[in-house]
């Protein structure tokens, strides 16, 4: 573990949500290379994560008790998958599990932590993504789930590789206030996103009240992304999925086939801009303002003395929003007849100078994503 890779949330793309078990080294490695061919590596994807079935299913080395990968999937181990992807200049991911068996029932860590750890390591993985299925029922408080994440916290802080380490804990026992103690660098703050409209609504939901918790260091992680994924949503859905996991910090993990994707798709998970957002140094969610009707307001703070807007439009209509300074601001004392240059970050385009207020036109279920420079 080590505290510099989690400065911003992570980057990167995870096999679970398009190809679930069926991940092997071809599909590691053909999504490896459309990462880097597609331009999605320039735009910061830097993370390969193999998510569950990745392993012998029967179990552990008899001897070594270390996990094996299976050699259908992985003819070259693991190490060999690591080798041909950080030649790419990509790092790698794995998946395991704080409990006896990971959720598809391949052999979970728990007990078997620092020899994991060290096989990870040996490996040449970057990021271990540590489920929380088949746990023996040690959860129900924080002091019990977070001892069975700290002692794979404790294990990776033992081995010679830095390895990113996120928590798959769906919000279990407000893992967001115990997170961090245990080094964990994100942790997942609800249970599975799908491939839904709903589902990105229903987990921006759970993150509002939270949502001041993510901070350099720690993430909360709103769960992988659905963009690209099997058509579920309209590409306007999809835009607005992408900002609020951008503005609100959450790691940006893909998990639609790269290797085949629309231009559209690859338009709005390579947008420099709305990346941007989320990167930003000063890693500050932003946070809700107000709900009017089926409109909501978001705004935070950026770097540089800069401010995010986020306007959305859950409703079934477009829909008018206007915000004050005091509104996107945040407070009562602010220069309401301050000139700030506003700029559209999906049209990539400056609207001119605001004063006071902004007005905006929100298609339905989608968003306006706006970047102020300066503040009132
Ligand atoms: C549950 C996790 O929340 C998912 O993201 C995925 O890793 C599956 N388990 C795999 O079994």
């Amino acid at each position: 573990i080590d505290p510099s890779l989690a400065k911003t949330p992570q980057m990167g793309w995870n096999s679970w949500n398009n190809y679930a078990c069926n991940v092997n080294e071809t599909v590691i490695l053909d999504v490896a290379n459309a990462i880097v061919s597609s331009g999605l590596k320039d735009a910061g994807y830097h993370y390969v994560n193999i998510d569950d079935c990745w392993s012998v299913k029967a179990g552990r080395d008899n001897t070594t008790h270390r996990i094996i990968p299976d050699p259908a999937k992985f003819p070259e181990g693991i190490n060999g998958t690591a080798a041909k992807v950080h030649a790419l200049g990509l790092k790698l991911g794995i998946y395991s599990d704080a409990g006896t068996n990971t959720c598809a029932g391949y052999p979970g860590s728990y007990g078997y932590e620092q020899i994991d750890a060290e096989s990870f390591s040996e490996w040449g993985i970057d990021y271990l993504k540590y489920d929380n299925c088949n746990n023996l029922g040690l959860q129900g408080n924080a002091t019990v789930s977070s001892t069975r994440y700290k002692r794979m916290g404790d294990a990776l802080k033992n081995v010679s590789r830095p390895i990113f380490y996120s928590l798959c804990s769906w919000g279990t026992d407000d893992v967001w206030d115990w997170g961090r103690s245990v080094g964990g660098q994100s942790w997942r703050m609800s249970g599975d996103i799908s491939a839904s409209w709903d589902s990105v609504v229903s987990i921006t939901g759970q993150e509002v009240p939270i949502a001041n918790i993510s901070a350099p260091g720690g993430w909360n992680d709103m769960d992988m992304l659905e963009v690209g994924v099997k058509n579920s949503m309209t590409n306007t859905e999809y835009m607005s999925h992408f900002s609020i996991w951008a503005a609100m910090k959450a790691p940006l993990i893909l998990g639609n086939d790269v290797t085949n994707m629309t231009s559209d798709i690859k338009k709005i998970i390579a947008n420099k801009e709305v990346i941007a957002i989320n990167q930003d140094p000063l890693g500050a969610s932003v946070l809700q303002r107000w709900i009017k009707g089926n409109t909501q307001l978001f705004s935070g703070p950026l770097s540089n003395n800069s401010y995010v807007a986020l306007f959305l439009n859950l409703g079934n209509s477009t829909a008018t929003m206007s915000a004050t300074w005091s509104d996107i601001y945040n407070s009562t004392t602010v220069n309401s007849k301050k000139s700030i240059p506003v700029r559209d970050l999906w049209e990539q385009k400056d609207l001119g100078n605001s004063k006071g207020k902004i007005s905006v036109s929100v298609e339905a279920h989608g968003v306006r994503l706006l970047k102020l420079s300066g503040r009132a």
